[in-house]
């Protein structure tokens, strides 16, 4: 009994302990929280390891992967997108289970463009290994002049994507009513540039044109604040995690303002409305916020 209630003590100790170092010195150094998983040589660390430049070329895309999983948190970061002509290229930056049969992914995938027009920013959640729930987003400002900020917002409550402060799509938990969502799996942290030029521009119509390359992007502030797995043991079910918050369990009013005008004049495709693919309305869509 003593041991018990001893080892209780020091449980809640660690997690006090490892949450709090987590949340220190926010944002890492790519080292920190990262690994180079797809092409070294792609892959160039700048700014002391604060910043990394990412390289597509005719030899290879790249990719990275956060050394950890987590379960629940959030995690963002600063990217600025390749300039000009970037038809046929796809960044992607996401969270993945690794379970293939009953993967849970959350997506940001940027999908370039000619010189000139939109960068399209597709959005897709997969519960319990079925995905399908694409919605697509032009973005409202160049990503590739400068670096916005793009984070996924993942706790007991809701899925949200972010850029900058804009919520752009929202999944709520809405497992009372049967809809599947992720929360018994930890996920990674993913990012890859690579060429897709059989889909990615004008539904594969604008070919990537190698005569541009290299491809460059560009990331900066990691920031990853989770409960890492393995790791505290009841770091995930605690209700006193920031990202748990009130504050974080819905969106704001000026969330939701914010979400309604991206709704109203961004949104270019969303799998909800598309009644060829789904003559019956998918259950979670019914309600949007
Ligand atoms: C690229 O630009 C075209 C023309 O403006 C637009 O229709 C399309 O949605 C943009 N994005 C992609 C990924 O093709």
């Amino acid at each position: 009994m003593g041991m018990g209630l001893r080892n209780g003590f020091l449980l809640i100790l660690s997690c006090v302990v490892t949450l709090s170092l987590s949340v220190l010195g926010r944002p890492a150094t790519f080292l920190e929280d990262f690994r180079i998983t797809w092409s070294d040589s792609h892959i160039r660390q700048i700014d002391g390891g604060r910043a990394i430049q990412l390289v597509l070329d005719q030899n290879s895309g790249c990719g990275f992967a956060s050394k950890r999983q987590y379960l629940f948190g959030r995690v963002s970061m600063k990217i600025k997108l390749i300039p000009g002509d970037s038809a046929g290229t796809v960044t992607a930056f996401y969270m993945n289970s690794v379970t293939d049969a009953v993967r849970d992914e959350l997506d940001f995938e940027f999908l370039g463009n000619r010189t000139g027009q939109p960068y399209t920013v597709q959005t897709n959640i997969y519960a319990h290994g079925k995905g399908d729930r694409e919605q697509r987003v032009n973005l409202w400002f160049d990503p590739a002049a400068d670096f916005h900020t793009y984070s996924i917002m993942w706790n007991h409550h809701q899925i949200v994507f972010y850029i900058d402060e804009v919520p752009i799509r929202v999944y709520k938990n809405n497992e009372a009513r049967n809809i599947p969502y992720p929360k018994l799996q930890p996920m990674g942290v993913y990012s890859t540039l690579w060429e897709a030029d059989d889909w990615a521009t004008r539904g594969g119509l604008e070919k990537i044109d190698w005569t541009k390359a290299p491809f460059l992007a560009y990331y900066k502030d990691f920031d990853i604040e989770g409960c890492p797995v393995p790791g505290p043991v009841n770091c995930a079910t605690n209700s006193r995690n920031w990202w748990e918050g009130t504050a974080y369990q819905a969106l704001n009013a000026m969330e939701a303002k914010r979400y309604r005008w991206v709704r109203m004049n961004h949104v270019i495709y969303d799998y909800c409305t598309d009644k060829s693919r789904y003559p019956v309305t998918p259950p979670e869509c019914m309600s949007i916020i």
